[in-house]
């Protein structure tokens, strides 16, 4: 059976998946990162054990070096975004099929000329969306564009008028740990839990603790989706493919 990796944000103690499991420790040379394992599932908090790492801080190299380590091919990411469209609202899912990073770049080639053609796993992408619709939900979307900010402030409303017209929703970490997992020849993609509308966006002033709210609101539902893919993914065949690389001269 395959080794799996989720990484999340507040929600894995919401999805009550880490209960029980005692942490444990991967030391790379890029930093270290705490997981939790249950059977063939490795449970990575990417904002640390007590939630105190801030997006901008994550040491998102560290975390998927220590995957790589574990032996770890597959990986699925929940991260919570804000809504670009007025049509995805927040009680939506969504498993975005590009991104837009143009800043804050992070990589594991600093000492060569590596150049990887960055993307989301189709493989998992599809796998999430086969089990969004096994799980009876409605409200979700099988693609989308995810914009990355750096955090840890939310957006200006300027900001946001501007990124609407590039991208659907917008986070501060899927973009992060999805090149970094190609780099290193590992499947990754992410459900989305759109979890308010950006600044501006919404009539509502955006407040921290309506993210939270409606991210805890949608856990049952994360749950029984993340608990389907990961039984389809820990059958799937290994293919173990190096990243397509273009090495410059
Ligand atoms: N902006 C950036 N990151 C986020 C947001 C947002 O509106 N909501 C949840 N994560």
């Amino acid at each position: 059976m395959n080794l799996i990796a989720v990484i999340g944000g507040m929600i894995l103690k919401d999805l009550g998946v880490i209960e029980g499991a005692s942490p444990q420790e991967v030391k790379t040379v890029y930093g270290s990162c705490t997981f939790f394992f249950k059977e063939n599932i490795v449970f990575l908090p990417r904002h640390g054990e007590r939630h105190s790492i801030p997006p901008h801080r994550v040491n998102h190299l560290a975390n998927i070096a220590s995957l790589k380590e574990l032996g770890v091919e597959w990986i699925i990411g929940v991260n919570s975004v804000g809504s670009l469209k007025e049509a995805i609202t927040p009680d939506y899912l969504l498993v975005p099929d590009d991104y837009i990073n143009l800043w804050n770049i992070k990589t594991f080639y600093n000492e060569e000329a590596i150049h990887i053609t960055p993307g989301l796993s189709e493989e998992v992408r599809r796998i999430l969306i086969s089990s969004l619709k096994e799980s009876n939900i409605f409200n979700y979307q099988e693609k989308g564009v995810y914009i990355q900010t750096t955090g840890p402030r939310l957006e200006t409303k300027a900001e946001i008028r501007m990124l609407k017209s590039f991208g659907d929703v917008v986070g501060m970490t899927m973009a992060s740990e999805a090149t970094a997992a190609k780099e290193l020849g590992l499947h990754y993609a992410s459900l989305c839990s759109i979890d308010n509308f950006c600044h501006g966006i919404g009539r509502a002033p955006l407040l921290q603790e309506e993210i939270k709210r409606n991210l805890q609101g949608k856990a049952g539902k994360i749950r029984q989706v993340i608990e389907k893919a990961i039984a389809k993914l820990g059958e799937a065949p290994k293919i173990s493919k190096e990243p397509s690389l273009f090495q410059g001269t």
